[in-house]
């Protein structure tokens, strides 16, 4: 690896979220102190980092994404002080934390708005973004398509309307202003000074609004994104800032600047083209975007996900293979969300071991730095009938006690599955610990394999021609390190007409790993390295 390779480059993230996590104070939602009590649980299964979704004092309408106070915990969390307690404990373990700042809107609640909507000639009534008419900016989506039907919202006590690229409980605050640069710097040097290790920039595309334009990744966002990274290379060159741009792979690369903008971007698009090509035992959706995918600058990295706390968004696929996607993965009532899917990742493959060991063993050699999202370590199931995205977001199942053991409260914030297949009473942490065939044990076990790989973290992508569109394969190659990938995405046996020149050892067999097999077994996947 060049020595210029940085930590997140080939690190695995694991997502957190805390009101999920664990409660330690009894009143059914997860806080910082009773995470704490879990790190060793992330830890032990081979992760690097840890993000945690927004845990700033908020009404909670978009589950946090809606600020109130950028320089506070949420009470139901903790405090400032079990914050630190919890950053302390993870960097004890050799973990890092990168936090989520909501840069592109606040709550409705957050002060600057309440200042703003209440008297026109307020220095904050210029935080935000508003208009007589409403009908400014016509050109620009409606991203919370379920939900919003404009981008405007009349605001009785401002007299006017206001903007707002999500719910309209979340005003856009107002670039323009240099007022809120500095406000928005001025929160990033507070938790950064606070000892976190980067952050997660969410919604970064919608920064600014321009006539005549869909709004979405100007020139003049990219200028102030590149204020950010300034401060961050003079102050806090360790640390990552990661895009969250929700866009085509061509148009993220400007995200990354010249090396000048974020060190990670999440990369979208693959994430479904994952799952379409496993449906469709055909591997083109996944060559295709990969070539579609530039070359990024030296330090900088993509960010690739299986599942995380939203719904399966397909808003980076085409219309007609939306409706494929929902009809293969969201057959049943509810299933279907806004452009996505509200389900989880085991259900979404079938509770199938072969399936997820192949989904998990395929994201975690192809580019880019893997999240894995809480809970799907012990393939949690999803509950539909919760309102938005929180059938995705339920308490993570420790135990076969009351709650999962997550919590010992009579109701928690949203109850914890309790379904034949997967209720916490056979789907959790510890059922899954001593036993070599649990999800548990199957993701730390390709995990630690990831890791022991360096070729696999970071190494050049070459695919392999093997005359069949079901069966993929490619080689990851780093220095005089190389693996050689193998996956049959369908469920028939494949012929390997691949040849291999060495004798081979499959670095995922669990017994004997010399590899000689003349075909792949259904949804087998294998990654091999020269026996020498
Ligand atoms: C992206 C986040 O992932 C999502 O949960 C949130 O609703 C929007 N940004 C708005 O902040």
């Amino acid at each position: 690896m060049s020595e210029q390779t940085r930590w997140y480059q080939n690190a695995v993230f694991y997502e957190m979220y805390i009101r999920a996590f664990c409660d330690s104070s009894g009143d059914g939602n997860g806080d910082f102190r009773g995470a704490i009590s879990k790190l060793d649980h992330v830890k032990s299964l081979g992760v690097d980092c840890i993000w945690i979704l927004p845990m700033y004092p908020s009404p909670l309408k978009d589950d946090g994404y809606d600020v109130a106070d950028y320089y506070d915990i949420h009470p139901d969390y903790g405090s400032l002080d079990d914050f630190k307690a919890f950053l302390d404990a993870a960097h004890q373990r050799g973990l890092r934390v990168v936090i989520d700042l909501v840069m592109n809107h606040t709550s409705d609640q957050h002060p600057w708005f309440q200042a703003a909507r209440k008297d026109r000639n307020s220095p904050y009534r210029d935080y935000y973004v508003w208009s007589d008419t409403g009908t400014e900016y016509a050109d620009t989506r409606i991203i919370f398509l379920d939900v919003e039907e404009s981008n405007w919202t009349y605001d009785p006590e401002a007299g006017q309307y206001f903007w707002h690229r999500f719910y309209s409980s979340q005003p856009d605050l107002n670039y323009d202003n240099p007022a809120v640069h500095e406000e928005m710097l001025k929160a990033v040097r507070f938790w950064m000074d606070m000892g976190i290790d980067g952050f997660r920039a969410d919604a970064v595309p919608y920064l600014y609004e321009r006539e005549g334009t869909n709004c979405e990744n100007l020139p003049e966002t990219h200028g102030f994104l590149k204020k950010v990274r300034r401060l961050m290379d003079e102050q806090y060159p360790d640390a990552v800032v990661i895009a969250e741009a929700n866009q085509w792979p061509e148009d993220l690369l400007p995200y990354f600047g010249d090396g000048d903008e974020f060190h990670v971007c999440f990369h979208f698009p693959i994430m479904p083209r994952l799952y379409q090509a496993l449906k469709a035992g055909d591997k083109t959706p996944i060559i295709e975007i990969l070539a579609r995918t530039p070359e990024i600058p030296a330090g900088a990295q993509w960010m690739t996900f299986l599942r995380n706390h939203d719904e399966l968004t397909l808003e980076m696929v085409a219309p007609e293979v939306r409706e494929w996607m929902w009809q293969e993965y969201a057959p049943g009532p509810r299933q279907k969300q806004n452009l996505g899917i509200r389900r989880r990742l085991t259900p979404l493959l079938d509770n199938d071991k072969r399936k997820y060991r192949l989904m998990n063993g395929m994201f975690l050699s192809l580019p880019g730095t893997p999240i894995v999202y809480y809970g799907d370590e012990i393939g949690m199931g999803d509950n539909v009938w919760l309102p938005d995205r929180h059938g995705c977001r339920t308490p993570m199942h420790w135990t076969s006690a009351k709650n999962g053991g997550f919590s010992t409260a009579d109701k928690t914030y949203f109850p914890a599955h309790t379904d034949a297949v997967y209720g916490y009473q056979h789907v959790n942490v510890a059922a899954q610990e001593g036993d070599a065939d649990s999800y548990l044990s199957l993701t730390r076990r390709l995990l630690s394999a990831r890791r022991a790989q360096p070729a696999l973290q970071n190494g050049e992508l070459a695919w392999v021609d093997t005359g069949s569109k079901a069966l993929l394969a490619y080689t990851r190659t780093a220095g005089q390190e190389q693996v050689l990938v193998l996956i049959n995405l369908s469920d028939q046996p494949q012929a390997l007409n691949v040849s291999l020149s060495e004798e081979m050892i499959d670095l995922l067999s669990d017994g004997d790993q010399s590899f000689a097999a003349a075909s792949l077994e259904p949804y087998a996947i294998h990654w091999l390295k020269s026996a020498g």
